[in-house]
């Protein structure tokens, strides 16, 4: 069954979780939409864990389309995010529009998500305008890194609490229909979920959330850079795929692989 907006509004008001994960190719988004879960993002986590950059910063929007297009193709039921990439929305109003409707008409996606709170109001109010529904993201934003100096919890003392839950707030009454809250103490994003009527999907933000959201990547094992406190590892692909790759690399020199059943007559 096709997961819609209404269907995610519903889950928060039935008191029952929301599950995402994201997702960047066709075989990853096959297995997480076959799994049942309700949002997969084509994070632009991915220039970290499937590009190798060091930030998400150097992913670019061309880039971003065509790995939702990937995803897109696979999914049945899930909804499907565009995450917006960094100065993809930031320089004007009017580019922030345009490059939402790509995710929708290149990408595939039904839905984006971008960074920011009260700054980002007017650009939320201007896409949701469009008819593209737009998931915001506060608390630690991964595109700030550098204003934030490395990836920190946010929302800390009583000062930065109150911003963010001014940052909620805005993003709610700018029409969003969901709120991301990245690495944020979990008290904190208990009283955001309670003072908000949108769904809030925490990563790294506790159990009072809505939902919940990994990097697949992390919790799968397959990216070993750093692991984040917030991760669960559910699986060793990593460890499982060099396994895989060596014993094959060993089977080919020994003679062992290809065999008689692999062979044509
Ligand atoms: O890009 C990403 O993967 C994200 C995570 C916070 C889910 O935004």
């Amino acid at each position: 069954m096709k997961i819609t907006i209404p269907d995610i509004l519903k889950k928060k008001a039935e008191g029952k979780k929301i599950t995402m994960l994201t997702a960047y190719d066709f075989p990853f988004a096959q297995i997480v939409d076959e799994a049942g879960i309700d949002i997969i993002l084509i994070g632009d986590s991915l220039s970290m864990v499937v590009q190798g950059n060091d930030t998400t910063i150097p992913v670019t929007m061309d880039e971003m389309v065509y790995h939702a297009r990937l995803v897109s193709k696979a999914v049945k039921n899930a909804m499907v995010i565009g995450d917006m990439p960094f100065m993809s929305y930031q320089i004007s109003i009017e580019d922030a529009v345009y490059n939402a409707g790509r995710f929708l008409k290149e990408g595939g996606a039904h839905a984006v998500k971008l960074e920011g709170g009260v700054s980002m109001a007017d650009t939320i109010r201007a896409i949701t305008k469009a008819e593209i529904p737009v998931m915001a993201h506060i608390g630690l934003t991964p595109q700030s890194v550098h204003k934030f100096g490395g990836y920190k919890v946010q929302g800390k003392d009583p000062k930065a609490a109150k911003r963010l839950l001014a940052d909620a707030k805005a993003v709610e009454e700018a029409g969003a229909f969901a709120i991301l809250l990245e690495a944020i103490p979990a008290p904190l994003a208990q009283r955001i979920t309670k003072a908000v009527k949108i769904p809030t999907i925490g990563i790294g933000a506790g159990k009072y959330c809505d939902g919940n959201v990994l990097v697949l990547y992390d919790m799968l094992g397959l990216f070993n850079r750093f692991v984040p406190k917030f991760v669960k590892r559910y699986a060793n692909l990593r460890e499982e795929t060099l396994k895989a790759v060596k014993q094959y690399k060993e089977d080919v020199e020994k003679g062992r692989f290809p065999a008689e059943e692999h062979s044509f007559k």
